[in-house]
């Protein structure tokens, strides 16, 4: 039986979810995916060859093919490839082909940490821990103002609130909490208390013994135990 724990982190556009996860998975040892990129890697090849964004079959046909080591993380950040992931993310066939890879990665011991948007709802429905990492829609702007030098703050608000809409509102995998999720608003926070917080409801929960891996007091490293 397998064993690996997985967390999921999942929550909109600049709340501070993938630095948390990053943070996570380096503090317990666990390895991480920012299932983001995936999406962001399919919608800059479409950008690229100039393809429709809205053809499903092409853009599951690039999805299949994706190779995820031969993207530069440069080439991906960035709100017009963040625009193109959110409409590829859309299409059914496109959730599907990527489906697999993120399940795999999950599986992998000792763990791993996945954030995105549909982790705790249906890629990992059954993961150990589900987190919702949110905030409100000016902080989220702030950040990503502050990320990006000369830009335009009402523009950044639009483009975040247009990706929250497209990414809430359709038909498959909409963004939501699990039922399970725990909730962490991080509007008024800094990503090392949010790191804390995270930290604390999973000693917390492990205190009550669902864990499948030991987290120590101070945040540093795991050991596998068996499942209770
Ligand atoms: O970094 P940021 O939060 O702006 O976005 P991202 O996590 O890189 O995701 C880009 C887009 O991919 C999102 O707006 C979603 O439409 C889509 N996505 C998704 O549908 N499911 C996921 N698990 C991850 C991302």
């Amino acid at each position: 039986m397998n064993q690996s724990i997985i967390i999921a982190i999942d929550g909109p556009s600049a709340s501070g979810k993938g630095t948390v996860a990053r943070s996570l998975a380096k503090t317990l040892g666990l390895h991480y995916l920012d299932t983001g990129s995936l999406y962001r890697m399919v919608g800059l090849t479409v950008q690229r060859q100039g393809l429709d964004p809205n053809d499903e079959e092409t853009v599951a046909a690039v999805a299949a093919s994706l190779n995820p080591v031969s993207y530069n993380d440069a080439d991906l950040r960035g709100e017009l490839i963040g625009g193109y992931a959110s409409k590829v993310a859309a299409l059914p066939k496109v959730r599907a082909a990527l489906l697999k890879f993120q399940r795999d990665f999950a599986s992998q011991s000792p763990g791993a940490v996945l954030d995105g948007r549909d982790i705790g709802t249906v890629v990992c429905p059954r993961s150990d821990i589900k987190f919702f990492v949110t905030a409100s829609v000016e902080a989220r702007t702030q950040r990503r103002f502050l990320e990006m030098p000369g830009s335009d703050f009402n523009a950044v608000k639009a483009d975040i609130l247009a990706r929250d809409e497209r990414d809430q509102s359709r038909q498959i995998a909409p963004l939501k909490p699990a039922a399970d999720a725990i909730i962490i608003d991080t509007s008024a926070i800094t990503a090392q208390q949010a790191l804390q917080e995270c930290l604390r409801v999973i000693l917390k929960l492990r205190a009550n013994g669902p864990l499948k891996t030991q987290v120590s007091e101070r945040g540093g490293g795991t050991k596998r135990t068996p499942r209770r």
